[in-house]
């Protein structure tokens, strides 16, 4: 009997790698050669010719700095690449998974943003993803869209694996600076695999917030890194200055999840507590 393959976009990126080691059976993985938004009929029926019964897009251009000046490569793999896929999704039937950003919410609140709340992004990458979320509902609505935010996880070494890096610049930096002005909720990413595996169990689509329980401000954060990997660094208060104006506040709920009690997420410091120790006990 042939069974229909799930379809994994951006395997090799944090949260792709995490879909990768924890899907079983094995997905079929597309790189970027695979996936030129400049030869939209190719990809769209590349992908539908392989008759998914579900597709995962993970990619993404997560450049939030450079979009400010160069906005064309965050369209093309955040606002595009995303529509073609859901284009692909409706032809061949496949559910389609797209991740968004809970920085799409902008900055016009203190308190953590709920899934009702408007998208007023303040950055291009934002804009860039906003414009993907509206691009995947309207060619395909059987899309579950899922908002993440702050990251971590994946391969140890993954360039982008926030909780190692700093873990690392611990090892050798006399001392280190964090921004105590920016707010969010860091989430592992093998929660957001179980969290998106059990959604799809209840054969839901729509768009969700999908974060870790509980904020914190990036300081706030990484003293607690550096206070669970054991390191006495001096951690020192800096404002980050960046060229992309990104919001203070990023922290987000699950309103909708909760509401619907498929909420699975563990709180942001318990994961964390978790993570780091396995890193250790991997080590
Ligand atoms: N990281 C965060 O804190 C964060 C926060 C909010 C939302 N998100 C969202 O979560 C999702 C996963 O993010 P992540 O942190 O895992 O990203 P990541 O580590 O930067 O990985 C992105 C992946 O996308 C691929 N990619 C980039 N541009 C592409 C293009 N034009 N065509 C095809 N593939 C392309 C990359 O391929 P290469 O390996 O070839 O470069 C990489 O595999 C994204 O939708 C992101 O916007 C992440």
């Amino acid at each position: 009997m042939s069974t229909r393959p799930t379809v994994l976009v951006g395997a090799g990126g944090m949260l792709g790698s995490a879909f990768r080691r924890n899907m079983l059976p094995d997905p079929v993985c597309l790189g970027r050669d695979q996936l030129d938004v400049s030869q939209p009929g190719v990809l769209v029926d590349r992908i539908a010719s392989l008759g998914p019964s579900l597709v995962i897009n993970c990619a993404a251009d997560t450049d939030v700095e450079r979009a400010e000046s160069d906005p064309g490569p965050a369209y093309a793999a955040n606002a595009l690449l995303p529509e073609l896929l859901a284009q692909a999704c409706r032809k061949a039937g496949s559910r389609l998974v797209h991740f968004s950003s809970t920085g799409c919410y902008g900055d016009w609140k203190r308190t953590p943003y709920s899934d009702w709340d408007p998208l007023r992004p303040t950055t291009a990458h934002h804009a860039s993803k906003a414009a993907g979320e509206a691009a995947v509902r309207e060619a395909w609505p059987d899309s579950l869209i899922l908002r993440l935010g702050w990251l971590y996880g994946g391969d140890p070494g993954h360039r982008k694996n926030f909780v190692w890096a700093r873990m690392n610049e611990a090892r050798s930096a006399p001392e280190m600076f964090s921004d105590p002005h920016q707010t969010g909720t860091p989430t592992w990413v093998g929660d957001i695999v179980a969290q998106t595996l059990r959604i799809l169990d209840a054969g839901l689509s729509g768009t969700y917030n999908c974060v870790a329980g509980g904020a914190v401000t990036r300081f706030d954060y990484v003293q607690r890194i550096l206070e669970l990997a054991g390191h006495d660094t001096r951690l020192r208060p800096r404002r980050f200055e960046r060229k992309a104006p990104v919001s203070p506040n990023e922290a987000a709920v699950n309103t909708k999840l909760g509401l619907l009690h498929l909420d699975i997420m563990p709180r942001w410091d318990e994961a964390l507590a978790r993570y780091v120790a396995s890193l250790a006990a991997a080590a």
